[in-house]
């Protein structure tokens, strides 16, 4: 009996005491969840390969939406001037639009973005070949390049960000060296997108990595860039030939349409008749050299489009930005929510090394050693124009 009693005893005096706590407590407060990374299915391709569509969000309601096919950015939304959200990059609704040809829409582009000459280059003597697929140049890594693969995702909840790894064997597309590259897409508090290239190779090889989104800062599919202003931190240029293959030499932007040194609209001297450079890319599709040292980030171009009041800075550690105006959208491609994009409906900063730097030894270096670690970062940093 006394033990029966001190047992009572011993739940319920702790009960009382615990309840009593519980009484007391001050009514909790619902704790703010970091946003969690969310996946999705996105299809499947030809070959019956899972692909998936990760979301990242942050608390300013901007959201980010990638998949693991090709790296692609296939949403981008951020608030405009009455903080209403918008999708500001172009892209499909479903993976099908993706699996068809199209001119690499927010796409990861490797190994090689941009242009090499004559399809063609040389390491320690010997010539490695590549797809002959635009002109007679070489672009955006070949007919199967990283925008075409599936790559394996991982996710961070913690930093809010998308984590994808890529193999590419030795001699794929004719590049030498067994690639592994990784890139990790973060979306920041501070409404931007960080993109971090990471590689290594067990040959020496040539890489310049980059992403192919098309911005269009009012809104995508809402019409041409034309009225978008653009300021470029830059005061020379790689000129390039009639196939879009730089001379070599590096020219000042100064009383020319490329002085984006102070922001110009992009229209303003986008068809200017008496301008070669502009013939030749049928408008922008050149590379600026980014003022500042490469290897640290820095400005390198600020966008503000009037209408949303939405303004994009880029800050890249790369030495060069390709600005490239949609001139070879031509109404063909029918994107997100049945919205046609004609010529110049959205604009391309990609971030890289010049073009056809392995045959440019003036260039910084394309090459990547056994035992280095290629690095290489690019913020798009979001906000709208007081
Ligand atoms: C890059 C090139 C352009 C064009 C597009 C894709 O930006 O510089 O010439 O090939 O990709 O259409």
């Amino acid at each position: 009996m006394l033990e029966w009693n001190l047992m009572r005893i011993a739940v319920f005096v702790p009960l009382v005491v615990a309840a009593g706590l519980v009484a007391c407590a001050p009514t909790p407060v619902a704790k703010k969840e970091a946003p969690k990374v969310t996946k999705t299915s996105f299809g499947k391709t030809a070959d019956g390969t899972e692909v998936s569509l990760f979301t990242l969000k942050n608390s300013k309601g901007m959201e980010a939406a990638v998949t693991n096919y090709g790296g692609i950015v296939v949403s981008l939304k951020t608030p405009d001037k009455t903080g209403a959200i918008g999708d500001i990059v172009l892209g499909f609704d479903s993976l099908d639009g993706y699996l068809k040809e199209h001119p690499y829409l927010g796409a990861i582009v490797g190994r090689y973005g941009n242009r090499i000459g004559g399809a063609k280059f040389s390491i320690g003597g010997k010539q490695y070949k590549l797809a002959v697929n635009n002109g007679p140049n070489s672009l955006h890594g070949g007919l199967r390049g990283f925008d075409k693969k599936v790559w394996d995702a991982t996710t961070n909840d913690a930093t809010n960000s998308l984590i994808l790894k890529c193999s590419s064997a030795d001699m794929e597309e004719g590049y030498p060296g067994k690639l592994d590259a990784e890139v990790t897409y973060t979306l920041t508090e501070a409404n931007e997108l960080r993109i971090n290239y990471k590689a290594a190779t067990d040959k020496e090889t040539v890489l310049n990595l980059t992403n192919h989104t098309y911005f269009n800062l009012a809104g995508q599919g809402n019409g041409d860039i034309l009225n978008h202003s653009i300021q470029i931190m830059s005061e020379r240029t790689t000129p390039v030939d009639a196939t879009l293959i730089p001379t070599g030499e590096l020219k000042q932007v100064a009383g020319t349409p490329f002085d984006f040194t102070a922001p110009h609209k992009i229209g303003e001297r986008i068809n200017d008749p008496k301008d070669e450079q502009i013939k030749f890319g049928g408008g922008y599709d050149h590379n600026f050299v980014v003022d500042g040292q490469p290897g640290t980030l820095r400005p390198a171009a600020r966008v503000t489009e009037p209408a949303s009041g939405r303004a994009m800075e880029v800050l890249t550690t790369e030495p060069g930005i390709q600005f490239y105006t949609g001139n070879f959208l031509d109404g063909a491609l029918t994107g997100k929510g049945g919205k046609v994009y004609q010529k110049r409906y959205g604009f391309c900063l990609e971030t890289q090394h010049f073009p056809d730097s392995p045959n440019k030894p003036q260039f910084p270096t394309t090459a990547l050693k056994p035992g280095e670690t290629y690095n290489s970062t690019t913020v798009f940093r979001f906000s709208v124009a007081q």
